[in-house]
């Protein structure tokens, strides 16, 4: 933006409520572009074979792997290009790996050799064969021993498939070349095969090509893969996909810019508009705008290409693939509000006034000077959207920009009263920018809040003056069974459940989140960190973000910052995670800087694991010092000399981990390895780095000054299955040997070669958005003026008669008394620093376990966990009984496994089947169940402790009403209707 024209600051007229200006009629439209494009996908396939890409530069022989050292460019395809310099990488060390090559038909095979990097480490492999994949022969064995040796062959086939079969553990398997003989001996060669026509052109035929709509995760339909890696979920989201829409652009439209807005794109997006190249994006979580207007066929038929890699992506989670999130088609006129244009701001703030201040950038794409007139009214915002009164106006004198320019205007309006924006009250307002210029007007809306915010060194952050405790949780972007295909009613459902429990704050961990979250925020009333990187210069895996960051650090930032720095809700910009960097300030100052100079209102922080970032003068770059885990230095930092005047934060805490409904004996830390890959639910497990919620609320009680804390995580998300993230040669990730010795015992027994964890068990809510018991300890904590009561563990326990069996509940009482089968078996009382109740030495017997909480000595609230009968019918539950017939809203029905009496049964995981009538669909079912590989794209799923989830939405423009029926052997079927309106609320 230049700001080459000074700024005019012209003080509002004050008008009476509702006073009409003259509204010039604008000609700018933003209309959703999600729907009717074609999508295929090239590279590794959901299978795992390959597919080449059409009209890519490729290889006569197409190499891929189990896995590739991509950060370093060690890709499958060098092990097959005659040059012994070049090699193929396995991504990390010690796990089985493969390298396959395709020779695109049946070839007669008479030998292969295969030169490994390291002769010395005389791998021991074997090579199969195949035509389609699958099955796979085995051809030929080389036991371990040094030097290359030719292996005779004597068999066709289009696939070979190397397999090192005893790697070291902490060994990368890496091949340097192999050689394919043919039958009669000669070489077969490896040839570059030129690039050609591919779906960038415009006349491409795409016409065999999937039709779907976005937002779209290529990924989420699976399968789960036992060889792919358990961190990014085992799902196959590597691959290139590329999107094609076919649209047109009425003639009228000419004289217009025309715009397309992608907010979000993973990844590494190049988009081309009728063959042209208009642009694209590579970080994955980054909104951005292409500009189509000079190669548009104005009353013609267009084609938008969008080329999307994620074999060039690495992650710690997982990621998704395509277009996971909205796109939307933007029309101007020639002179408007340039792209994220308007900052708003409202400097001053009294009960009986305020001040906002609107600056508009203005692009002045015509081919002349223009003069454009910029004004603005403020109204009353509805939680609902709706455009109320309005309350002030205000205008700046036209000014010049040259053609191909950009000038900026700044407006001040003054207002009476302003109601402010805050967490039971999210009052917005409106600013309605016009533009004018000749005879063309561009009206830009853009809503805005009033409040206070402060981050002070020693009483926490302050929302309008008051203290408010910051009760986070961090979440990734995927929404369960969804994926990463963003939806807005299952981003609401989430904040829902959140708000339910109290909490109050989100961090978007650990990158820029869908622009609905931050309006949900707004309406909703939650505090926002909006974190840009998980890492800077120094990556975490092979090609993550550190690869993009010298040349895109300074325009991602900027870029989320515009976006987003009009959001009420959003307090805090995270600049990263738990980087490498932490040394010192040398690379987090200028990254701070490039924030500040885009938005000086909030605060800068990042989340630190390293507590030496606390003291080495990284904290100064920073404003708000942000600590991950580490409880054991808060106060350290704190009692720092030159910390007196720093704001500080648990930017990520907890990381307490569990099953719902998942129980182990005693209770502890480390009863993690007793079961199937589950985790004990008493809240007592963590990894080494973590804390249990009760140690986490101490630490913040005996630290005051630090503002609170984000639980990591609100909900479990896919991938990064800690502690089960290895395979077996990880041993399940224990570092304590006999644990480990244990693990493998149980992998033997089970049968299991592979760890099956897909998804985390962090969550204090489980993928599919049911409450783990750790929900109540926050809900005790977060919202002390509900009375409730929550006891745990189930009581259903056939084998433990007669066992110890403890008991825990958290409470927002202040002493409690438990009685089994009526008998009281004591009252106890939170001691300070004390977070549930225990009975620990509860002996087991079937019944009624009741608990009586008290606050001051009153009753206060209870609860009751009884025995149940055996599973006799199922009941649905349905979260809302009339959505939106616009095709995009969605009905959440828990299905529980019942009693006769109607009480979950815990510990059952009957397989439950669906049937649908009406005009609506099973868009995905899920259970919780982190271990599970059964997909979430079916008619039917097993109850993982007694319930799961069926998610259906409307067929767009039919509304009527929907029928679920849910069936299970020997149970009594459930039935659930829903209605479907219009989408303008119609029948
Ligand atoms: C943190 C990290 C998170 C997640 C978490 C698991 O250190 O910032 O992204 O990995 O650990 O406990």
């Amino acid at each position: 933006m230049s700001l080459r024209n000074a700024i005019a600051v012209i003080v509002c007229v004050l008008l009476a409520p509702n006073a009409m200006l003259a509204q010039p009629s604008s000609m700018r439209t933003r209309e959703s572009f999600n729907d009717g494009w074609r999508f295929a996908r090239f590279g590794p396939m959901p299978d795992g074979s390959s597919t080449p890409e059409p009209g890519g530069d490729r290889w006569s022989i197409t190499a891929t792997a189990s896995s590739e050292e991509l950060g370093k460019g060690n890709t499958a395809d060098l092990a097959l290009d005659g040059d012994p310099q070049t090699r193929w990488c396995a991504a990390g060390p010690g796990r089985e790996q493969w390298l396959m090559l395709d020779l695109g038909r049946p070839v007669p095979l008479g030998g292969i050799e295969v030169d490994w990097e390291f002769a010395d480490l005389a791998y021991a492999f074997k090579v199969e064969g195949s035509d389609d994949g699958k099955p796979w022969r085995q051809l030929a064995v080389q036991p371990s021993q040094p030097g290359t040796k030719r292996l005779p062959l004597s068999t066709q086939a289009r696939r070979v498939r190397i397999t090192a079969t005893e790697l070291p553990k902490d060994k990368w398997a890496s091949i340097r070349e192999v050689r394919l003989f043919a039958a009669d001996g000669q070489p077969i060669c490896n040839r570059r095969l030129a690039a050609s026509g591919g779906p960038s052109a415009a006349a491409f035929d795409d016409a065999a090509w999937r039709a779907l709509d976005v937002p779209h995760d290529w990924a989420i339909a699976g399968p789960f893969r036992d060889d792919l890696s358990n961190d990014t979920g085992k799902l196959p989201w590597q691959a290139i996909g590329w999107y094609r829409k076919h649209f047109t652009v009425p003639a009228a439209d000419r004289g217009k810019r025309i715009f397309v807005d992608f907010d979000g794109a993973m990844a590494n997006a190049k988009v081309w508009l009728n063959g042209e190249p208009v642009g694209g994006w590579p970080y994955g979580y980054q909104p951005f705008r292409v500009e189509l207007t000079p190669h548009v066929r104005f009353g013609a038929e267009n084609v938008l290409a969008v080329r999307l890699d994620t074999v060039r992506w690495g992650s710690r989670w997982y990621p998704g693939g395509g277009l996971y999130r909205n796109v939307w088609l933007v029309k101007t006129p020639p002179v408007h509000v340039g792209h994220w244009g308007v900052y708003v701001t409202t400097p001053v703030m009294h009960d009986e006034g305020g001040e906002v201040r609107v600056q508009v950038s203005v692009d002045n794409r015509s081919q002349a000077e223009a003069e454009p007139k910029v004004r603005a009214e403020i109204f009353e915002l509805g939680t609902d959207g709706s455009v109320g009164r309005r309350v002030a106006h205000t205008s700046a004198p036209p000014q010049a920009i040259v053609a191909g320019g950009a000038g900026c205007f700044g407006l001040i309006g003054r207002m009476p009263r302003p109601k402010r924006w805050d967490l039971a009250s999210p009052n917005r307002y409106l600013a309605r920018i016009a533009v004018t210029a000749g005879d063309t007007a561009d009206v830009y809306d853009q809503p805005f809040g009033f409040r206070k915010i402060e981050f002070t060194p020693r009483d926490g952050f302050r929302l309008n003056g008051r203290r408010v405790e910051l009760q986070g949780t961090c979440n990734h972007h995927d929404l369960g069974p969804l994926g990463a295909a963003f939806n807005l009613r299952a981003m609401e459902r989430q904040l829902e459940i959140l708000k339910e429990m109290g909490c109050n704050a989100l961090r978007t961990s650990h990158n820029p989140p869908a622009p609905e979250l931050l309006d949900l925020a707004d309406r909703m009333g939650f505090l926002v960190m909006v974190e840009a990187f998980d890492c800077w210069k120094a990556g975490k895996t092979a090609n993550d973000y550190s690869r993009l960051f010298t040349d895109w650090h300074a325009k991602d930032l900027q870029a989320m910052v515009r976006r987003e720095r009009n959001h009420p809700s959003v307090i805090l910009w995270s600049i990263g995670n738990e980087i490498a960097e932490e040394g010192g300030p040398e690379l987090a100052q200028p990254l701070a800087d490039i924030v500040r100079a885009e938005d000086p209102t909030r605060a800068v922080t990042a989340g630190c694991n390293n507590p030496g970032a606390g003291t080495n003068g990284f904290q100064n770059a920073v404003d708000v010092f942000g600590l991950n885990y580490a409880t054991g230095s808060y106060a350290g930092i704190l009692a720092y000399p030159g910390n007196r005047q720093k704001p500080v934060l648990a930017t990520e805490s907890a990381s307490t981990i569990s099953s719902r409904g998942e129980y182990f004996f005693p209770p502890g830390r480390g009863s993690a390895s007793e079961l199937d890959f589950q985790i004990s639910s008493y809240d007592l497990d963590v990894p080494g780095w973590a804390q249990t919620p009760d140690e986490e609320f101490a630490a913040l009680d005996h630290n005051r000054p630090f503002m609170g804390e984000f639980v990591w995580t609100g909900f479990d998300y896919l991938g990064e299955p800690t502690p089960y993230n290895g395979d077996v040669n990880h041993m399940l990730g224990f570092s304590d040997l006999a644990r480990r010795e244990a693990a493998k015992k149980q992998l033997a027994a089970t049968g299991r070669l592979k760890v099956p964890s897909a998804s985390s068990y962090f969550g204090i809510i489980d993928l599919c958005g049911f409450k783990k018991d750790r929900f109540y300890a926050y809900q005790a904590r977060w919202r002390p003026e509900l009375p409730m009561a929550h006891i745990l563990p189930h009581w259903n326990w056939p084998e433990r008669v007669g066992q110890v069996t403890p008991v825990h509940v958290y409470t927002s009482g202040d002493e409690a008394e438990l009685f089994l089968n009526g008998k009281s078996l004591g009252r106890k009382q939170k001691h300070p620093f004390e977070y549930r109740l225990r009975w620990d030495d509860v002996v087991y017997a079937p019944g009624e376990l009741r608990v009586a909480a008290y606050r001051d000595g009153k009753l206060w609230a209870s609860d009751v966990v009884e025995t149940t009968g055996a599973p006799a019918k199922l009941l649905l539950a349905a979260d809302r009984r009339h959505i939106s017939g616009d095709g995009k809203d969605l009905c959440y029905i828990t299905v529980t496994v019942a009693d006769g009496k109607g009480r979950l049964v815990p510990r059952t995981h009957n397989l439950v089947t669906f049937d649908l009538a009406g005009p609506g669909q099973i868009v995905a079912v899920g259970n919780g169940d982190a271990a599970s590989h059964e997909p979430f794209q079916a008619r039917q799923r097993r109850a993982f402790n007694g319930l799961c989830l069926v998610i259906l939405r409307g067929k767009p423009a039919q509304p009527g009403a929907i029928t679920l029926t849910a069936h299970s052997a020997g149970l009594e079927d459930a039935e659930v209707t829903v209605s479907t309106a219009g989408p303008a609320g119609g029948p």
